[in-house]
C-alpha cells in the first residue's frame, strides 16, 4: 500500500503543516546563484519557504522579525543545499546484470557482450516479461531510494522496450510511478537505443514510424518532456538520430543524446549542431567538441558510474573549464553500464577523477543538471522564487560532500517548501 506522501505533495504545499517555514541554525547554506555562475555561500544563514517556494534567506534575527508567523525548523547545525538533481537515469527496468558485469571483469568488452546477445537487449527480455504492476511499483521505489539520497528532481529514461510499442507502454508506466512519488519525476522517451529484431533489415522503417506516429503521440498524452538516442557504432548513426531529432524538436521536445561513450562517433557535434539540451557520456569526446557544446550551450553530462564500470576514461576539469562549457554530473543509473545509486556518490568519484573543486561539483549536481533537464528557472537553486526543494546534510561544510565515502546522508529533505520529514532511512512505497 502506498505511504504517507503522494504526488499531491509535490504539486501543491502541504496547506499548515508546512507552508510557511522558517529553517534556521544551518552550518551554512550554499545554492548556485540564479544565472548559476558561482555558488553563493550563507555561514549560519535561515531560509523562509512560503507556498513551495524559497521567499528569502538571510540572518535569522532578521527573519523571525519579518515573518513571526512561520513555522521555525532547526537545522541542527547542518549544511543546507538545493535537493539535487539526477538528470540521467534510465530506473525502469527489470532484473540485473551481474553476470556480465563479471564477464567484463574477466576481459570481454561491453560491445562484444552487446553483439553476443547480452546487453540492453538481456534487459529488455527481462523488462517485457515483467509483471507491468511490479516494474511500476519497482520505479516508484527506486525513485524513494534517490530522495532519500537527497535528489528531488529525477530524470526518467525509457529506452528497454525498443519496438514503439512496447516503449510506449513504459512510458505509460513511469506516469503511473510519477504520480505515486513526492519527487519531480522528468520522463524522457530514449527512442533509438538498440535496434529491435523485427526492424533490424529495415532500420529506416522504425525511424519513420517513431517520427510520424509515436512522437506525436508521446506529445499528445504527455508522457514525455524529452526525447534521447544512442548515437553510438554499435547502436544508431548521426544521420539516423539527426532524423529523430529534428522531428523530435518539431514537435516542441527537448533533445539529448548519449554521445561519443564507447567511440569518437560524432554524438557530442550532432548535439551542438542541434541545439540540445545536453550532451551526455563523453566518455571519447575531445576537447574541440567540449568547445562545440559551450559555443551551442549544450550542458556535457558526465556519467562517472558508466565510466568506471566500463574503465572508460573521464575529462580533465581544466579541459571542461578551457572549454568554457556548463557540466552535470549524473548517475546514468541502469543495470548494464551504472548500476549507481547514489548521485553524491557518483559526484565524489568525478571530482576524484577529473579534480573538479566542491562548488564546481555542486553546481554539476544542481543548477547545470536543472539545465540539462530545461527547469534551471526553478529548480536546482535556493534563490528566492525558486522551488522549496532544499536537503539538510549530516554534514556541516559543502567540502565534506565530495569527501566522505559512501557518501554524507541527508538529515532532512525538503519538497516545495514542506519538510517530508524524510529519516535517514528510506522509505518503500510498497514493500
Ligand atoms: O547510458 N549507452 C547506452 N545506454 C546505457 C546503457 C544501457 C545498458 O547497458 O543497459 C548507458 O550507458
Ligand atoms: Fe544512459
Amino acid at each position: 500500500m502506498s505511504g504517507a506522501y503522494s504526488r499531491a505533495d509535490v504539486d501543491r504545499p502541504m496547506a499548515g503543516r508546512a507552508a510557511y517555514l522558517l529553517l534556521h541554525n544551518t552550518s551554512e547554506i550554499v545554492t548556485p546563484d540564479p544565472e548559476g555562475r558561482t555558488i553563493l555561500r550563507y555561514p549560519r544563514g535561515s531560509m523562509v519557504f512560503r507556498d513551495g517556494r524559497v521567499l528569502e534567506i538571510g540572518h535569522v534575527a532578521e527573519l523571525s522579525r519579518r515573518h513571526p508567523d512561520a513555522r521555525p525548523i532547526n537545522a541542527n547545525g547542518r549544511l543546507v543545499t538545493p535537493g539535487l538533481v539526477d538528470c540521467h537515469t534510465h530506473m525502469i527496468f527489470a532484473g540485473h546484470r551481474a553476470g556480465e558485469f563479471a564477464r567484463r571483469l574477466a576481459g570481454e568488452s561491453y560491445a562484444a557482450i552487446a553483439a553476443s546477445g547480452g546487453g540492453i537487449r538481456s534487459t529488455v527480455s527481462a523488462t517485457m516479461s515483467a509483471n507491468p504492476d511490479t516494474l511500476e511499483k519497482s520505479l516508484a521505489n527506486r525513485i524513494e531510494r534517490w530522495r532519500a539520497n537527497g535528489c528531488t528532481t529525477v530524470e526518467v529514461k525509457s529506452g528497454y522496450g525498443l519496438t514503439p510499442s512496447a516503449e510506449l507502454r513504459l512510458l505509460e508506466l513511469m506516469r503511473g510511478a510519477r504520480q505515486r512519488v513526492p519527487v519531480r519525476v522528468h520522463p524522457t522517451a530514449l527512442l533509438l537505443h538498440a535496434v529491435p529484431d523485427e526492424y533490424r533489415d529495415r532500420r529506416d522503417v522504425l525511424i519513420d514510424e517513431l517520427c510520424d506516429s509515436v512522437l506525436p503521440l508521446v506529445r499528445q498524452r504527455e508522457l514525455a518532456t524529452a526525447v534521447d538516442v544512442f548515437c553510438e557504432s554499435i547502436a544508431f548513426s548521426p544521420d539516423e538520430c539527426r532524423r529523430l531529432l529534428v522531428r523530435a524538436k518539431e514537435l516542441g521536445f527537448g533533445i539529448k543524446l548519449h554521445a561519443d561513450q564507447l567511440t569518437h562517433s560524432g554524438g557530442a557535434r550532432l548535439a551542438a549542431e542541434l541545439g540540445a539540451m545536453s550532451a551526455d557520456h563523453l566518455e571519447m569526446a575531445t576537447a574541440d567538441d567540449w568547445r562545440a557544446l559551450a559555443a551551442a550551450g549544450t550542458v556535457g553530462v558526465l556519467l562517472p558510474g558508466a565510466a568506471l564500470t566500463l574503465g572508460q576514461p573521464l575529462p580533465e576539469a581544466a579541459t571542461i573549464r578551457d572549454s568554457g562549457a556548463r557540466f552535470a554530473i549524473a548517475t546514468d543509473f541502469n543495470p548494464g553500464s551504472s548500476p549507481a545509486q547514489s548521485l553524491l556518490e557518483c559526484m565524489a568519484i568525478a571530482v576524484r577523477l577529473c579534480r573538479f573543486t566542491a562548488e564546481e561539483a555542486l553546481l554539476a549536481i544542481t543548477w547545470n543538471a536543472a539545465k540539462a533537464l530545461g527547469v534551471e528557472a526553478d529548480a536546482g537553486h535556493l534563490n528566492p522564487g525558486a522551488f522549496g526543494d532544499a536537503v539538510a546534510w549530516e554534514c556541516e561544510a559543502l567540502e565534506e560532500l565530495p569527501y566522505w565515502m559512501p557518501a554524507v546522508r541527508p538529515d532532512c529533505v525538503f519538497m516545495r517548501g514542506a519538510d517530508l520529514a524524510l529519516p535517514t532511512v528510506e522509505r518503500r512505497v510498497w514493500p
